[in-house]
Protein backbone atom coordinates (compact mmCIF):
# COMPACT_ATOMS: atom_id res chain seq x y z
CA UNK A 1 0.00 0.00 0.00
CA UNK A 2 1.01 3.41 -0.80
CA UNK A 3 1.98 5.75 2.10
CA UNK A 4 -0.15 8.68 1.04
CA UNK A 5 0.93 11.16 3.64
CA UNK A 6 4.53 10.42 2.90
CA UNK A 7 3.50 11.32 -1.12
CA UNK A 8 1.73 13.96 0.24
CA UNK A 9 4.64 15.38 1.93
CA UNK A 10 6.81 15.44 -1.56
CA UNK A 11 4.52 17.92 -3.32
CA UNK A 12 5.09 21.78 -1.74
CA UNK A 13 1.97 22.88 -3.05
CA UNK A 14 -0.27 20.82 -1.10
CA UNK A 15 0.88 22.60 1.69
CA UNK A 16 -0.87 25.98 0.15
CA UNK A 17 -3.65 27.57 2.49
CA UNK A 18 -6.37 30.17 1.26
CA UNK A 19 -6.84 33.42 3.23
CA UNK A 20 -8.49 31.61 6.01
CA UNK A 21 -6.14 29.02 6.92
CA UNK A 22 -7.51 26.15 4.54
CA UNK A 23 -5.55 23.99 2.56
CA UNK A 24 -5.99 23.53 -1.34
CA UNK A 25 -7.84 20.53 -2.56
CA UNK A 26 -6.20 19.45 -6.02
CA UNK A 27 -8.73 17.79 -8.15
CA UNK A 28 -7.61 19.37 -10.99
CA UNK A 29 -5.30 16.44 -12.30
CA UNK A 30 -6.79 15.81 -15.33
CA UNK A 31 -6.05 19.87 -16.40
CA UNK A 32 -2.95 19.17 -15.19
CA UNK A 33 -1.38 17.39 -11.38
CA UNK A 34 1.03 19.02 -9.23
CA UNK A 35 4.63 18.52 -9.14
CA UNK A 36 6.62 16.50 -6.65
CA UNK A 37 10.01 17.88 -4.97
CA UNK A 38 12.05 15.59 -7.21
CA UNK A 39 10.97 17.36 -10.11
CA UNK A 40 11.19 20.80 -9.19
CA UNK A 41 14.84 20.52 -7.87
CA UNK A 42 15.80 18.54 -10.99
CA UNK A 43 14.61 21.21 -13.56
CA UNK A 44 16.50 23.95 -11.09
CA UNK A 45 19.52 21.80 -10.86
CA UNK A 46 20.03 21.80 -14.93
CA UNK A 47 19.97 25.63 -14.93
CA UNK A 48 22.43 25.63 -12.03
CA UNK A 49 24.52 22.92 -13.21
CA UNK A 50 24.23 22.07 -16.64
CA UNK A 51 22.29 24.63 -18.46
CA UNK A 52 23.55 24.49 -22.24
CA UNK A 53 22.37 24.20 -25.50
CA UNK A 54 23.36 20.37 -27.39
CA UNK A 55 26.53 18.86 -28.77
CA UNK A 56 29.00 21.13 -27.56
CA UNK A 57 33.01 20.52 -26.90
CA UNK A 58 32.09 21.60 -23.01
CA UNK A 59 31.07 19.83 -20.00
CA UNK A 60 27.46 21.51 -19.50
CA UNK A 61 26.76 20.78 -23.19
CA UNK A 62 28.07 17.01 -22.47
CA UNK A 63 26.14 17.28 -19.47
CA UNK A 64 22.90 18.29 -21.25
CA UNK A 65 23.06 15.47 -24.08
CA UNK A 66 23.68 12.64 -21.34
CA UNK A 67 20.26 14.23 -19.71
CA UNK A 68 17.91 14.26 -22.83
CA UNK A 69 19.77 11.00 -23.84
CA UNK A 70 18.92 9.79 -20.24
CA UNK A 71 15.47 10.81 -21.01
CA UNK A 72 14.96 9.66 -23.72
CA UNK A 73 16.14 6.19 -22.39
CA UNK A 74 14.06 6.50 -19.33
CA UNK A 75 10.72 7.35 -20.96
CA UNK A 76 11.38 4.09 -23.51
CA UNK A 77 11.42 1.61 -20.49
CA UNK A 78 7.92 4.01 -19.29
CA UNK A 79 6.16 3.57 -21.87
CA UNK A 80 7.27 -0.19 -23.18
CA UNK A 81 9.19 1.14 -26.07
CA UNK A 82 11.92 -0.97 -28.37
CA UNK A 83 14.50 1.66 -27.33
CA UNK A 84 15.23 5.01 -26.67
CA UNK A 85 15.10 5.87 -30.78
CA UNK A 86 11.32 5.86 -30.81
CA UNK A 87 11.31 8.62 -27.98
CA UNK A 88 10.48 12.39 -29.22
CA UNK A 89 9.88 15.36 -27.56
CA UNK A 90 7.83 18.67 -28.27
CA UNK A 91 6.17 21.62 -26.46
CA UNK A 92 3.11 19.39 -25.63
CA UNK A 93 0.75 16.52 -27.09
CA UNK A 94 -1.36 18.82 -30.07
CA UNK A 95 1.83 20.45 -31.80
CA UNK A 96 3.34 16.70 -31.88
CA UNK A 97 0.13 15.40 -33.53
CA UNK A 98 -0.30 18.27 -35.70
CA UNK A 99 3.34 17.41 -37.04
CA UNK A 100 2.64 13.89 -37.22
CA UNK A 101 -0.65 14.71 -39.08
CA UNK A 102 1.38 16.75 -41.42
CA UNK A 103 4.15 14.34 -42.12
CA UNK A 104 1.38 11.40 -42.52
CA UNK A 105 -0.58 13.97 -45.29
CA UNK A 106 2.10 13.40 -47.41
CA UNK A 107 2.21 9.77 -47.72
CA UNK A 108 -1.92 9.23 -47.36
CA UNK A 109 -3.22 9.27 -51.15
CA UNK A 110 -6.92 11.19 -52.12
CA UNK A 111 -9.91 8.44 -50.74
CA UNK A 112 -7.53 7.06 -47.72
CA UNK A 113 -9.80 7.08 -45.09
CA UNK A 114 -8.32 8.20 -41.33
CA UNK A 115 -11.15 6.97 -38.03
CA UNK A 116 -11.05 9.03 -35.45
CA UNK A 117 -13.71 8.74 -32.43
CA UNK A 118 -16.53 11.57 -31.17
CA UNK A 119 -15.32 10.60 -27.83
CA UNK A 120 -11.09 12.33 -27.76
CA UNK A 121 -10.04 15.51 -27.02
CA UNK A 122 -9.93 17.71 -30.52
CA UNK A 123 -5.85 17.10 -30.16
CA UNK A 124 -6.77 14.25 -31.82
CA UNK A 125 -9.22 15.52 -34.10
CA UNK A 126 -8.50 18.45 -35.19
CA UNK A 127 -4.86 17.49 -36.68
CA UNK A 128 -6.55 14.47 -38.91
CA UNK A 129 -9.39 16.27 -39.85
CA UNK A 130 -6.94 19.14 -41.56
CA UNK A 131 -6.14 15.94 -44.18
CA UNK A 132 -9.43 16.39 -45.97
CA UNK A 133 -8.14 19.23 -47.66
CA UNK A 134 -5.70 16.58 -49.43
CA UNK A 135 -8.89 14.75 -50.08
CA UNK A 136 -8.24 12.25 -47.22
CA UNK A 137 -11.83 11.20 -45.87
CA UNK A 138 -12.24 11.48 -41.85
CA UNK A 139 -14.40 9.18 -40.36
CA UNK A 140 -16.07 9.50 -37.12
CA UNK A 141 -16.69 6.99 -34.55
CA UNK A 142 -20.26 7.19 -32.47
CA UNK A 143 -20.27 7.15 -29.03
CA UNK A 144 -22.91 5.42 -26.91
CA UNK A 145 -25.37 6.94 -24.44
CA UNK A 146 -23.47 5.81 -21.05
CA UNK A 147 -20.22 7.71 -22.85
CA UNK A 148 -18.66 4.54 -24.54
CA UNK A 149 -17.74 3.92 -27.60
CA UNK A 150 -19.54 2.03 -30.22
CA UNK A 151 -17.41 -0.86 -31.08
CA UNK A 152 -19.79 -2.03 -34.01
CA UNK A 153 -19.30 1.24 -35.66
CA UNK A 154 -15.43 0.68 -35.85
CA UNK A 155 -16.31 -2.56 -37.57
CA UNK A 156 -18.61 -1.18 -39.68
CA UNK A 157 -16.33 1.68 -40.65
CA UNK A 158 -12.71 -0.21 -41.16
CA UNK A 159 -12.78 -1.15 -44.53
CA UNK A 160 -9.93 -1.28 -47.48
CA UNK A 161 -9.55 2.38 -47.52
CA UNK A 162 -8.88 2.47 -43.84
CA UNK A 163 -4.96 4.18 -43.83
CA UNK A 164 -4.94 4.90 -39.90
CA UNK A 165 -7.21 5.12 -36.73
CA UNK A 166 -6.37 7.87 -33.96
CA UNK A 167 -8.08 6.99 -30.67
CA UNK A 168 -7.60 8.17 -27.27
CA UNK A 169 -7.13 5.29 -24.81
CA UNK A 170 -8.90 7.07 -22.01
CA UNK A 171 -11.73 10.29 -21.90
CA UNK A 172 -10.43 13.05 -20.27
CA UNK A 173 -14.10 14.40 -19.93
CA UNK A 174 -15.75 10.84 -18.63
CA UNK A 175 -13.00 8.78 -17.56
CA UNK A 176 -14.15 5.81 -19.80
CA UNK A 177 -11.34 3.61 -20.62
CA UNK A 178 -11.62 2.32 -24.17
CA UNK A 179 -11.25 -0.76 -25.71
CA UNK A 180 -7.86 -0.37 -27.72
CA UNK A 181 -6.93 -4.35 -27.33
CA UNK A 182 -10.43 -5.11 -29.02
CA UNK A 183 -9.70 -2.49 -32.26
CA UNK A 184 -5.92 -3.31 -32.33
CA UNK A 185 -7.55 -7.29 -32.76
CA UNK A 186 -9.73 -6.31 -35.89
CA UNK A 187 -7.02 -4.38 -37.79
CA UNK A 188 -4.22 -7.36 -36.88
CA UNK A 189 -2.49 -8.29 -40.43
CA UNK A 190 -4.19 -4.95 -42.36
CA UNK A 191 -2.16 -2.12 -43.43
CA UNK A 192 -3.79 0.16 -41.03
CA UNK A 193 -1.57 2.70 -38.37
CA UNK A 194 -2.59 2.47 -34.71
CA UNK A 195 -2.12 5.55 -33.18
CA UNK A 196 -3.12 6.11 -29.56
CA UNK A 197 -3.97 9.08 -27.15
CA UNK A 198 -2.39 8.46 -24.02
CA UNK A 199 -2.58 11.87 -22.46
CA UNK A 200 -5.26 11.10 -19.67
CA UNK A 201 -4.57 7.31 -19.02
CA UNK A 202 -0.85 7.26 -18.80
CA UNK A 203 -1.52 9.14 -15.69
CA UNK A 204 -3.17 6.18 -14.03
CA UNK A 205 -2.36 3.32 -16.05
CA UNK A 206 0.82 1.32 -16.85
CA UNK A 207 1.26 1.26 -21.02
CA UNK A 208 3.15 -1.25 -23.07
CA UNK A 209 3.67 -0.36 -26.42
CA UNK A 210 5.13 -3.29 -27.88
CA UNK A 211 2.18 -5.47 -26.21
CA UNK A 212 -0.61 -3.32 -27.13
CA UNK A 213 0.64 -2.96 -30.50
CA UNK A 214 0.44 0.38 -31.39
CA UNK A 215 2.34 2.28 -34.04
CA UNK A 216 2.11 5.75 -32.20
CA UNK A 217 1.35 6.73 -29.03
CA UNK A 218 1.75 10.55 -27.28
CA UNK A 219 1.45 11.34 -23.77
CA UNK A 220 1.89 14.54 -22.05
CA UNK A 221 4.34 14.98 -19.10
CA UNK A 222 2.24 17.89 -17.15
CA UNK A 223 -0.20 15.34 -16.38
CA UNK A 224 1.71 12.40 -14.61
CA UNK A 225 3.25 15.01 -12.07
CA UNK A 226 5.83 16.73 -14.55
CA UNK A 227 6.51 19.72 -16.60
CA UNK A 228 4.60 20.87 -19.85
CA UNK A 229 6.17 18.20 -22.37
CA UNK A 230 4.71 16.02 -25.24
CA UNK A 231 6.36 12.80 -25.28
CA UNK A 232 5.55 10.56 -28.72
CA UNK A 233 6.50 7.24 -29.28
CA UNK A 234 6.79 6.10 -32.66
CA UNK A 235 7.63 2.57 -33.67
CA UNK A 236 11.03 1.75 -34.88
CA UNK A 237 11.82 3.21 -38.40
CA UNK A 238 8.13 4.47 -38.63
CA UNK A 239 9.37 8.08 -37.79
CA UNK A 240 12.08 8.25 -40.19
CA UNK A 241 9.54 7.23 -43.29
CA UNK A 242 7.61 10.40 -42.39
CA UNK A 243 7.72 13.62 -44.32
CA UNK A 244 8.07 15.83 -40.81
CA UNK A 245 9.31 19.75 -41.57
CA UNK A 246 12.96 19.60 -41.57
CA UNK A 247 15.48 21.96 -41.94
CA UNK A 248 18.35 20.77 -43.76
CA UNK A 249 20.65 21.72 -40.69
CA UNK A 250 18.74 19.76 -38.45
CA UNK A 251 19.58 15.98 -37.79
CA UNK A 252 16.72 14.11 -40.13
CA UNK A 253 16.53 10.49 -38.33
CA UNK A 254 14.49 9.27 -35.45
CA UNK A 255 13.64 10.39 -32.79
CA UNK A 256 15.14 14.02 -33.97
CA UNK A 257 13.23 13.69 -37.12
CA UNK A 258 9.76 15.18 -35.48
CA UNK A 259 11.58 17.71 -33.24
CA UNK A 260 12.25 21.35 -34.41
CA UNK A 261 14.56 23.86 -33.07
CA UNK A 262 16.25 23.91 -29.27
CA UNK A 263 14.28 21.65 -26.60
CA UNK A 264 13.22 22.90 -23.37
CA UNK A 265 15.75 20.19 -21.98
CA UNK A 266 15.39 21.76 -18.55
CA UNK A 267 11.54 20.80 -18.41
CA UNK A 268 13.29 17.68 -20.21
CA UNK A 269 14.87 16.64 -17.71
CA UNK A 270 12.00 17.15 -15.30
CA UNK A 271 9.96 14.43 -17.40
CA UNK A 272 12.63 12.55 -16.55
CA UNK A 273 12.41 13.02 -12.76
CA UNK A 274 8.13 12.57 -13.32
CA UNK A 275 9.57 9.13 -14.70
CA UNK A 276 11.58 8.70 -11.28
CA UNK A 277 8.84 9.75 -9.08
CA UNK A 278 7.01 7.21 -10.06
CA UNK A 279 9.07 4.93 -10.30
CA UNK A 280 9.84 5.70 -6.81
CA UNK A 281 6.15 4.45 -5.66
CA UNK A 282 6.98 0.99 -6.50
CA UNK A 283 9.44 -1.96 -6.17
CA UNK A 284 10.79 -4.48 -8.37
CA UNK A 285 14.76 -5.31 -9.42
CA UNK A 286 14.23 -3.33 -12.65
CA UNK A 287 13.39 -0.07 -13.76
CA UNK A 288 10.17 -1.41 -15.81
CA UNK A 289 9.14 -3.30 -12.87
CA UNK A 290 9.35 -0.56 -10.49
CA UNK A 291 7.09 1.36 -12.91
CA UNK A 292 4.56 -1.50 -12.74
CA UNK A 293 4.24 -2.09 -9.28
CA UNK A 294 3.76 1.96 -8.79
CA UNK A 295 0.92 1.92 -11.05
CA UNK A 296 -0.61 -1.41 -9.55
CA UNK A 297 -0.48 0.68 -6.30
CA UNK A 298 -1.78 3.82 -7.27
CA UNK A 299 -4.05 2.64 -9.66
CA UNK A 300 -5.99 0.96 -6.44
CA UNK A 301 -5.72 4.11 -4.26
CA UNK A 302 -7.34 6.45 -7.21
CA UNK A 303 -10.03 3.92 -8.17
CA UNK A 304 -10.68 3.62 -4.45
CA UNK A 305 -11.22 6.94 -3.83
CA UNK A 306 -12.92 7.92 -7.20
CA UNK A 307 -15.26 4.84 -7.22
CA UNK A 308 -16.25 6.38 -3.95
CA UNK A 309 -16.59 9.71 -5.30
CA UNK A 310 -19.07 8.51 -7.92
CA UNK A 311 -20.84 6.56 -5.67
CA UNK A 312 -20.98 9.09 -3.29
CA UNK A 313 -21.95 11.74 -5.66
CA UNK A 314 -24.81 9.49 -7.33
CA UNK A 315 -26.58 9.27 -4.29
CA UNK A 316 -26.78 13.53 -4.20
CA UNK A 317 -30.34 14.94 -5.19
CA UNK A 318 -30.11 16.94 -8.09
CA UNK A 319 -26.34 15.47 -9.10
CA UNK A 320 -26.50 12.79 -12.34
CA UNK A 321 -23.05 11.77 -12.30
CA UNK A 322 -22.08 10.91 -15.90
CA UNK A 323 -19.78 8.63 -17.83
CA UNK A 324 -19.42 4.47 -17.12
CA UNK A 325 -19.56 3.54 -13.63
CA UNK A 326 -16.54 1.20 -11.48
CA UNK A 327 -17.61 -1.74 -12.61
CA UNK A 328 -15.41 -1.65 -15.56
CA UNK A 329 -11.61 -0.41 -15.79
CA UNK A 330 -12.14 2.92 -15.85
CA UNK A 331 -9.79 6.34 -15.16
CA UNK A 332 -10.87 8.18 -11.70
CA UNK A 333 -12.20 11.13 -12.98
CA UNK A 334 -15.57 11.83 -12.02
CA UNK A 335 -18.01 14.45 -14.24
CA UNK A 336 -21.27 15.24 -12.89
CA UNK A 337 -24.30 17.73 -13.62
CA UNK A 338 -26.49 19.58 -11.34
CA UNK A 339 -29.87 19.97 -12.35
CA UNK A 340 -30.18 23.53 -11.33
CA UNK A 341 -26.88 25.07 -11.45
CA UNK A 342 -24.45 25.20 -14.54
CA UNK A 343 -21.39 23.48 -14.43
CA UNK A 344 -19.30 26.21 -14.07
CA UNK A 345 -21.71 27.65 -10.99
CA UNK A 346 -20.71 24.68 -9.05
CA UNK A 347 -17.18 25.03 -10.11
CA UNK A 348 -17.14 28.52 -8.71
CA UNK A 349 -18.80 27.50 -5.20
CA UNK A 350 -16.14 24.84 -5.24
CA UNK A 351 -13.79 27.03 -5.91
CA UNK A 352 -14.76 29.35 -3.03
CA UNK A 353 -14.12 26.44 -0.46
CA UNK A 354 -10.44 26.19 -2.20
CA UNK A 355 -11.25 22.94 -3.95
CA UNK A 356 -10.00 23.12 -7.36
CA UNK A 357 -12.64 21.60 -10.53
CA UNK A 358 -12.57 22.45 -13.67
CA UNK A 359 -15.56 22.90 -16.18
CA UNK A 360 -16.85 22.44 -19.79
CA UNK A 361 -15.82 20.32 -21.78
CA UNK A 362 -12.32 20.06 -22.00
CA UNK A 363 -11.74 20.33 -25.53
CA UNK A 364 -13.58 16.91 -25.78
CA UNK A 365 -16.32 19.32 -27.19
CA UNK A 366 -17.95 16.21 -29.42
CA UNK A 367 -18.35 13.56 -26.36
CA UNK A 368 -20.51 16.62 -24.15
CA UNK A 369 -22.45 17.62 -27.69
CA UNK A 370 -23.26 14.68 -28.46
CA UNK A 371 -23.86 13.35 -24.70
CA UNK A 372 -26.43 16.78 -24.71
CA UNK A 373 -24.47 18.46 -21.95
CA UNK A 374 -23.28 21.53 -23.92
CA UNK A 375 -26.34 23.95 -23.00
CA UNK A 376 -25.33 22.74 -19.36
CA UNK A 377 -22.11 24.19 -19.74
CA UNK A 378 -20.78 20.71 -19.78
CA UNK A 379 -19.61 19.11 -16.88
CA UNK A 380 -17.97 19.65 -12.99
CA UNK A 381 -15.13 17.22 -13.27
CA UNK A 382 -13.15 16.02 -10.61
CA UNK A 383 -10.06 14.17 -10.88
CA UNK A 384 -8.47 11.93 -8.58
CA UNK A 385 -4.45 12.33 -8.85
CA UNK A 386 -2.23 10.09 -6.13
CA UNK A 387 -1.87 12.59 -3.32
CA UNK A 388 -5.35 12.47 -3.07
CA UNK A 389 -6.40 11.50 0.44
CA UNK A 390 -9.71 10.38 1.75
CA UNK A 391 -10.04 13.19 3.81
CA UNK A 392 -10.56 15.45 0.64
CA UNK A 393 -12.81 13.83 -0.98
CA UNK A 394 -15.17 13.81 2.07
CA UNK A 395 -15.10 17.27 2.15
CA UNK A 396 -15.44 17.66 -1.34
CA UNK A 397 -18.56 15.13 -1.36
CA UNK A 398 -19.82 17.25 1.81
CA UNK A 399 -19.50 20.49 -0.22
CA UNK A 400 -20.95 19.48 -2.94
CA UNK A 401 -24.15 17.95 -1.35
CA UNK A 402 -24.83 21.26 0.49
CA UNK A 403 -25.54 22.71 -2.76
C1 LIG B 1 -6.99 13.19 -23.67
C2 LIG B 1 -6.18 14.39 -24.04
N1 LIG B 1 -5.59 14.42 -25.23
C3 LIG B 1 -4.83 15.46 -25.62
C4 LIG B 1 -4.66 16.55 -24.81
C5 LIG B 1 -3.80 17.68 -25.27
O1 LIG B 1 -2.59 17.64 -24.59
P1 LIG B 1 -1.57 18.85 -24.64
O2 LIG B 1 -2.07 19.89 -23.70
O3 LIG B 1 -0.27 18.25 -24.22
O4 LIG B 1 -1.52 19.34 -26.04
C6 LIG B 1 -5.28 16.58 -23.56
C7 LIG B 1 -5.15 17.74 -22.68
O5 LIG B 1 -5.93 17.97 -21.80
C8 LIG B 1 -6.06 15.47 -23.16
O6 LIG B 1 -6.65 15.42 -21.96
Amino acid sequence: MLNIDEIRNQFPSLSLKDNNGNQIIYLDGPGGTQVPNMVIEGISNYYKKCNANTHGEFNTSKETDILMDSLREKASIFLGAENKKCISLGHNMTTLNFSLARGLSKLFKKGDEVIITDLDHEANRGPWKTLIEKGIKIIKINILENGVLDYDDFKNKINDNTVMIAMGMSSNAIGTVNDFTKIKKIIENKDILFLLDAVHYAPHFPIDVKKIGCDILLCSAYKFYGPHIGVLYCKLNLLDKLETDRLIVQDQKAPYRIETGTLNHAACHGVEKAIDFIASLGSGNSYRDKINEAYRKLGKHENKLASYLYNSLSSIKNIEVIGPDFSNLRSPTVSFVHKNKSANEICKLLGKKNICAWDGHFYAIKAIQKLGLEEHGGVTRLGVSVYNNKEEIENTIKVISQI
